[in-house]
């Protein structure tokens, strides 16, 4: 294991320069016109798996590629031949839109180092985490240093979209990709000295609300007054989801959804970053959230409706008179363990349709959907990952839920029977999905160290 450390400690120099180069690929999974880029990144991936002594495939999906890559001499699993234990480590290469450009301080795909910081698009959502892992296990290969376990990294191009071909891919390669546990990195931790053991995300529905009023845009002053403004009657409509306690008011929202106990209210309580704080790194004038939960719990076990995007009329400079056409909403809600996630889009659907006044036609867009995750923190795999961030970090690792989802995650334990451990290296003013992403390389290097320490721990 020293070799492992050595190696790791004596390389960090080139580990950035290589994450670099893989944070120069805008792999924008959302934005066709960044297909060839995705492509590109998958294929700097697969040859950089090789390059470190993993036997790495590029697979095609209806939509973007999974990169495979495997520790050498894995053999699929056998009926009565005991073999070592096998993890799955899983990540994604795709990152979110870089706009709005004009607010980063350098450009997103060019990766810039301030001191202990490197700012670029996918640094820490994904590529700096799933990277850190891949540098553990350089070091293994590298040194000679015999493994106690099997490894397959399964690296995504779609995550950001919603994984919607990867569910498929895990049915066909079922037997190959059978593992005792999946390894996450793709989460957060609440501050350098407190490394996090996640066990439950929250899921996810996505969907857009289009109202349209007349055929196309009016003069507001000819027509104004005697015609429904399909704006306002967005603004009507979403008004009455929340009550003025933050309460959903969509009838059977809450169904099923399973209140937190005594030690996850404690837990929470504990989260070291405190709500002043977090005013703090979010900048509003005061927070805001549902009655009867502290901060932390709005954000991490309870469930919510949020407008993601809000578009109508004129947004151009300087004012226009008219009456617009249409008003569009993007909205998610973020769901809980125990909420299923098509019986709340059927609920969001109804309610909707019921309060939308004749006066505008109501048209709903169904996007991805996801359920929530739970995992016991307490089972042996979770505990083997505690001591391995405790080793790593040199400081006593805490358990968390966290808000943000991994829709794939239902996916390992339906199809593979296997639960994921999350061990987020993120921070949470590391600006995932906003302008100047940043991962601090305090964070890659203990990653690598946390991922060094893991097989061993997970094996035992
Ligand atoms: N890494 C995040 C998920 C995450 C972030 C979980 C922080 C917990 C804490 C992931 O890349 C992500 O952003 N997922 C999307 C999924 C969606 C597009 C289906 C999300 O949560 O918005
Ligand atoms: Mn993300």
């Amino acid at each position: 294991m020293q070799l492992v450390i050595d190696y790791l400690q004596k390389n960090q120099a080139r580990f950035l320069a290589e994450l670099c180069d893989y944070l120069r690929f805008p792999s924008v999974s959302a934005q066709p016109q960044h297909r060839a880029d995705v492509h590109a990144c998958a294929a700097w991936l697969l040859a950089h798996c090789r390059q470190i002594g993993l036997e790495a495939r590029l697979c095609e999906t209806a939509g973007h590629p999974v990169v495979v890559a495997k520790t050498p001499g894995v053999a699929p699993r056998q009926p009565r031949r005991p073999a070592k234990p096998h993890f799955m480590v899983y990540g994604h290469y795709d990152v979110q839109p870089p706009e709005p450009l004009e607010l980063w301080q350098s450009p997103p795909f060019e990766p810039r180092i301030d001191g202990r910081i490197i700012y670029a698009r996918g640094s820490t959502d994904n590529k700096g985490q799933n990277f850190a892992h891949l540098k553990a296990v350089e070091a293994y290969l590298k040194t000679g240093t015999p493994l106690p376990c099997d490894l397959t990294f399964v690296l995504e191009g779609e995550e950001e979209v919603g994984s919607k071909c990867l569910s498929d891919f895990l049915k066909q390669q079922r037997q190959e990709l059978a593992c005792d546990a999946v390894v996450i990195s793709d989460t957060g931790m609440p501050t350098l000295k407190h490394p996090a053991l996640t066990y439950s995300l929250r899921g996810i529905i996505a969907f857009e609300i289009t109202l349209r009023g007349p055929t196309h845009d009016l003069h507001s002053g000819v027509f104004g007054g005697a015609v429904e403004n399909p704006a306002m009657a967005l603004a009507r409509l979403l008004a009455r989801i929340h009550n003025d306690k933050g309460h959903i008011t969509i009838p059977g929202f809450y169904d099923g959804v399973r209140p937190l106990t005594k030690l996850e209210r404690q837990q929470a309580a504990r989260y070291p970053l405190k709500d002043a704080q977090l005013k703090r790194l979010l900048g509003p004038p005061m927070l805001f959230g549902e009655q009867g939960y502290s901060p932390t719990e709005q954000r991490s076990a309870r469930p919510t409706f949020e407008i993601n995007g809000l578009t109508s009329g004129y947004q151009g400079e300087g004012s226009k008179t008219i009456v617009p056409s249409w008003a569009r909403a993007k909205i998610t809600c973020r769901l809980v363990p125990n909420q299923d996630p098509a019986h709340v889009r059927k609920l969001v659907v109804a309610y909707l349709k019921k309060i939308c006044p004749p006066t505008v036609r109501l048209e709903i867009e169904a996007g991805h959907g996801a359920e929530a995750y739970y995992v016991s923190p307490n089972g042996p795999l979770a505990l083997a990952s505690l001591r391995a961030l405790n080793q790593a970090f040199g400081a006593e690792a805490i358990l968390m839920r966290e808000g943000g989802s991994i829709p794939i995650v239902n996916e390992f334990k339906k199809i593979l029977g296997a639960d994921s451990l999350l061990l987020g290296l993120g921070l949470p003013d590391d600006n995932a999905h906003a302008p100047n992403e940043k991962f601090h390389l305090e964070c890659f290097e203990k990653g690598q160290r946390m991922s060094a320490f893991l097989w061993p721990e997970l094996s035992r």
